[in-house]
């Protein structure tokens, strides 16, 4: 997986010291209700969308690919924070980058030398179900000492990533996860406009970011990190459904919520405070790629002194870029945004919920020239830092449109549970006691998905993409494509997929406290006859 490192590209993985503590503070749900609500003002066409009716899926003819993850359990010493008994893939903490190029047949063999049981998921890569990694659905867990080899085709291009799915709550904030980068073809564009426009902004600076979060001891720690000698990590009883393990340290499921306590906020598996600052070269085009690979966090961040143009959401390109003044990512969902900086000198990107201060990555602009990386050709005008919209799924999607497309089945989804109890349920079942939606191959399926609790349900669906075509009943203008949205509070969405995907697929909540506790169903189509 070394093989790709001449591309042009400049990562930021690095190390120094200093680890900061938080402090408690109110509470994010009540952060979350200070969000302005954009209305939808002026309705518009919906464009004529409608779902790709056969969507191209997998591309053919790439390379093969033969990738090697060894997954060890070694001690971790964070720059001036804790020790911990953690996960290293291939020596590293968090998992190392996957780079692979659209159409290429990636042949993955996980080596397990843990003491536990576990299995990667591809988040946001089309695989099929056997190769998706979701214990007891798609494969039996890779038990200690043994290789599982994973075998797709890397589609569809964007920013991926990877994790473990087996004890996930422990697993990924303890360094089974890494970024999984799919490039276009040479020569393809990566679906942005201004490539398309003849006009290619080749990114002379890509930083990764994977946010995430650990407890910092065993005694304090809602996400569950082991130290020394605290024993091996996993087992069947920490599996998805049962309350299992989080003993009484959980919070509720989030009930009352704010942010925990003394949680470490790490970026590429480094405590925010030790991270060298990002460098935005002269020019000023920094692409970011961010990732929330947080198991419970939220992640709401801002730059004064710039502001971001946003152009792929969980790896999928816009129709246009969008500019946002700060960016909201739930857990798993991805950003790429082009940083604008304003001008000359040093500025953060830091989190706007409180209790999160500690997360704040330094960046520092070579020279000012605002203007000459605003795409102010491009007919949208210039979007000067200070003047761009607050984050909202509205704004992504140009407001309002006028009709929703045309699907073939209506799924509804009711999200609940939380209250006083640890379960969490989709139509008031408990995974894995669930009964598996049956729907139709090569049907547009819509999930009408109803938050009838009083905390955020990141969502995701394995194995396809979908597209956001409504929040409260009002159709969006430009449907999100996705694979993870957040729906907030008593809130209610639609998101539509086409069924291109044969077999039995899971849909939970990304917040895995309360995935762990229940919140995942499956569905479920076989290949038309
Ligand atoms: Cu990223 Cu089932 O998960
Ligand atoms: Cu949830």
């Amino acid at each position: 997986m070394d093989d790709d490192r001449s591309r042009p590209t400049r990562r930021a993985f690095l190390k120094a010291a200093g680890v900061a503590l938080l402090s408690l503070a109110a509470g994010y749900p009540l952060v979350r209700a200070l969000f302005r609500e954009p209305q939808p003002i002026e309705p518009a066409a919906t464009d004529g969308w409608a779902l790709p009716s056969a969507p191209p899926w997998p591309p053919a003819g790439g390379r093969e690919r033969r990738i090697r993850l060894v997954v060890t359990r070694d001690v971790v010493r964070l720059p001036g924070g804790p020790s911990f008994l953690a996960f290293r893939v291939n020596g590293r903490f968090p998992a190392p980058e996957i780079r692979a190029t659209e159409g290429d047949r990636l042949i993955i063999d996980v080596v397990n030398r843990t003491d536990a049981p576990l299995t990667f998921h591809w988040h946001g890569v089309h695989t099929p179900p056997a190769m998706d990694g979701v214990p007891f659905v798609s494969q039996e867990p890779i038990p200690p000492g043994e290789t599982f080899v994973y075998s797709f085709i890397a589609a569809p291009r964007g920013t991926r990533w990877y994790h473990a799915h087996v004890d996930e709550v422990r697993q990924i904030p303890l360094g089974l996860f890494g970024p999984f980068i799919i490039d276009p073809p040479a020569g393809e564009a990566e679906g942005r406009p201004e490539e398309s426009g003849g006009r290619p902004w080749e990114a002379e600076a890509e930083a990764i970011l994977m946010l995430h979060t650990l407890g910092p001891d065993p005694e304090n720690n809602p996400v569950g990190a082991l130290t020394e000698g605290s024993g091996p990590v996993g087992g069947m009883g920490g599996m998805m459904g049962g309350p299992g393990r989080m003993g009484g340290m959980v919070r509720m499921g989030g009930m009352g919520g704010g942010v925990p306590p003394n949680l470490l906020y790490l970026v590429n598996g480094l405590p925010a405070a030790s991270f060298p600052p990002l460098r935005v070269p002269e020019g000023g085009r920094l692409r970011l790629r961010l990732i929330n690979a947080s198991a419970t966090e939220p992640f709401w961040l801002e730059a004064p002194g710039a502001h971001f143009l946003v152009d792929h959401v969980d790896g999928n390109a816009l129709p246009e870029p969008v500019p946002f003044g700060d960016l909201f990512l739930a857990p798993a969902e991805r950003i790429d945004a082009w940083l604008v900086a304003g001008r000359s000198g040093t500025f953060a990107i830091r989190s706007k919920i409180p209790g999160q201060e500690a997360l704040r990555i330094s960046v520092e602009v070579a020279k000012a020239d605002g203007e000459s990386i605003t795409p102010s050709d491009r007919g949208g005008g210039s979007h000067l830092p200070g003047t761009a919209e607050s984050w909202s799924y509205w704004a992504l999607a140009g407001g309002a449109g006028t009709a929703l497309p045309a699907v073939d089945r209506v799924v509804p989804m009711v999200l609940s549970g939380g209250m006083m109890t640890p379960v969490w349920t989709i139509n008031g079942e408990a995974y894995p006691r669930v009964t598996p939606t049956r729907i139709g191959a090569g049907e547009r399926v819509r999930l009408e998905l109803f938050n009838h609790s009083m905390v955020d349900h990141p969502m995701h669906l394995h194995g396809h993409t979908f597209w956001v075509t409504s929040i409260q009943g009002v159709p969006l203008r430009r449907p999100i494509p996705k694979d993870t949205v957040n729906v907030r509070p008593m809130e209610r969405m639609t998101i539509d997929f086409v069924a291109n995907n044969p077999g039995r697929w899971l849909f939970h909540c990304h917040q895995l406290v309360h995935m762990e506790q229940g919140m995942a169903t499956l569905i479920d189509y076989r290949k038309q006859a």
